[in-house]
């Protein structure tokens, strides 16, 4: 089946996040994770089937749900698990607060890393823990850790959790499985929890890279690590707000789950109805999704070329975000002048990239062009 990511329905006026906000402007939304794309037809007709019922009493998770789960983790990554050891939320962020909390006492601490997606930031100072925040480095034309400088963090008796994002927002980077094993070795020494957040291991766009589940590294990782998924990033659900979380060890699940217990959290019947045909039904789309989403990063490297001083140091391994270090075009707030020139990116400074903006590429090609049209006459008027 073909299907057409060239164009794709009009958001504006239709209660999206990415789109409100420049509602009055001639600003082309640029910025939060999601993709201007339709979903799978399987999902659009599972929730069109979910709202024709009529019917919208408070849901209940059947076993047909999580067993598409578990079916999917399997087929994408080789990885078993059980279905007891899902927990539905709402979506992804409480999870990240969740393992924070249920792994750590006030003013204890959490290892994260710099840039991150903002709420791996954020999260220990909401919940009053301390946090080390790590700056990623570039070596070797790749992002990786500071390996030496991660193990001191770690060390540190106030350190219990480490935070990762595999794939890793915003840098895009897969990281191998030696890297991974690194990290697990690192966890088991100081024996630290891991929060692993897997939202982009769907959409891997480098035909060299292959997603590894930390948790299905060993039995050591599987058992002190809490693994945040959804359908959401890759099948283009996230207003349907349904994600979930997986736990191997019991004790670790119960203690996960005493911390989400109360606080509304559950997902909704549409959320449930949309994961469970996406997992099941959208295996053609997605493998076309990744294919046309590798066409705009081809296209982004090519005018790149015409933007000096807007550097993506790394090619994008995963998903559809470039991390685009424009420090050397001398602007005081890159965001605020790409903005000025109608391109809405996101800032880096909400990540802790100061100089940086990210670019989301998950649209049509034709408004990539056009975004990135507007991006070089802003970089033309740069000084530098
Ligand atoms: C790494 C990461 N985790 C979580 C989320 C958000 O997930 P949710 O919408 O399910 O809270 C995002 C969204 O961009 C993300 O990049």
């Amino acid at each position: 089946m073909a299907f057409n990511f060239d164009s794709c329905p009009e958001r504006a006026g239709t209660d999206s996040t990415k789109w409100h906000r420049y509602a009055n402007r001639d600003v082309i939304p640029s910025w939060i994770a999601d993709m201007d794309f339709e979903s799978p037809p399987a999902v659009v007709e599972a929730v069109k089937a979910r709202a024709a019922h009529g019917v919208f009493g408070y849901p209940a998770q059947r076993d047909e749900v999580f067993a598409s789960i578990v079916k999917y983790m399997k087929r994408r990554h080789g990885w078993d698990i059980r279905p007891e050891w899902i927990t539905f939320m709402c979506s992804l962020v409480p999870g990240i607060h969740a393992a924070i909390r249920c792994a750590t006492k006030p003013g204890e601490t959490v290892v994260t890393s710099s840039p991150a997606y903002p709420p791996f930031l954020t999260a220990p100072t909401i919940s009053e823990r301390t946090s080390i925040k790590l700056e990623m480095v570039f070596e070797n034309g790749r992002w990786t850790y500071d390996w030496a400088k991660l193990e001191v963090a770690c060390a540190q008796s106030s350190s219990r959790v480490l935070l990762l994002c595999n794939p890793y927002n915003p840098l895009a980077r897969v990281f191998e499985r030696e890297e991974l094993e690194r990290l697990a070795a690192i966890a088991k020494k100081y024996d630290l929890t891991v929060c692993s957040d897997e939202i982009h291991c769907d959409l891997i766009l480098d035909p060299k890279a292959k997603h590894t589940v930390f948790a299905a590294l060993n039995d050591d990782a599987a058992a002190r690590t809490v693994t945040l998924m959804a359908a959401s990033k890759t099948y283009n659900i996230a207003g349907l707000t349904c994600g979930f979380a997986i736990i191997s060890d019991a004790g670790l699940r119960t203690r996960f789950r005493r911390i989400l217990q109360g606080m509304s959290l559950d997902q909704n019947v549409f959320g449930l109805a949309a994961t469970q045909a996406a997992f099941d039904h959208g295996e053609e789309w997605r493998i076309a999704c990744v294919d046309y989403l590798r066409g705009n990063l081809e296209l982004i490297e090519k005018e790149l070329k015409d933007m000096p001083g807007v550097v993506l140091r790394q090619r994008p391994q995963s998903s559809f975000l470039a991390w685009l270090d424009v420090s050397a075009l001398g602007f005081e707030d890159p965001h605020a002048e790409f903005e000025k020139g109608g391109a809405g990116l996101s800032n880096g400074t909400d990540f802790g990239g100061v100089g940086h903006v990210r670019l989301n590429f998950g649209c049509p090609r034709s408004r990539l062009q056009e975004i990135l049209n507007r991006m070089k006459k802003v970089v033309a008027k740069a000084k530098k």
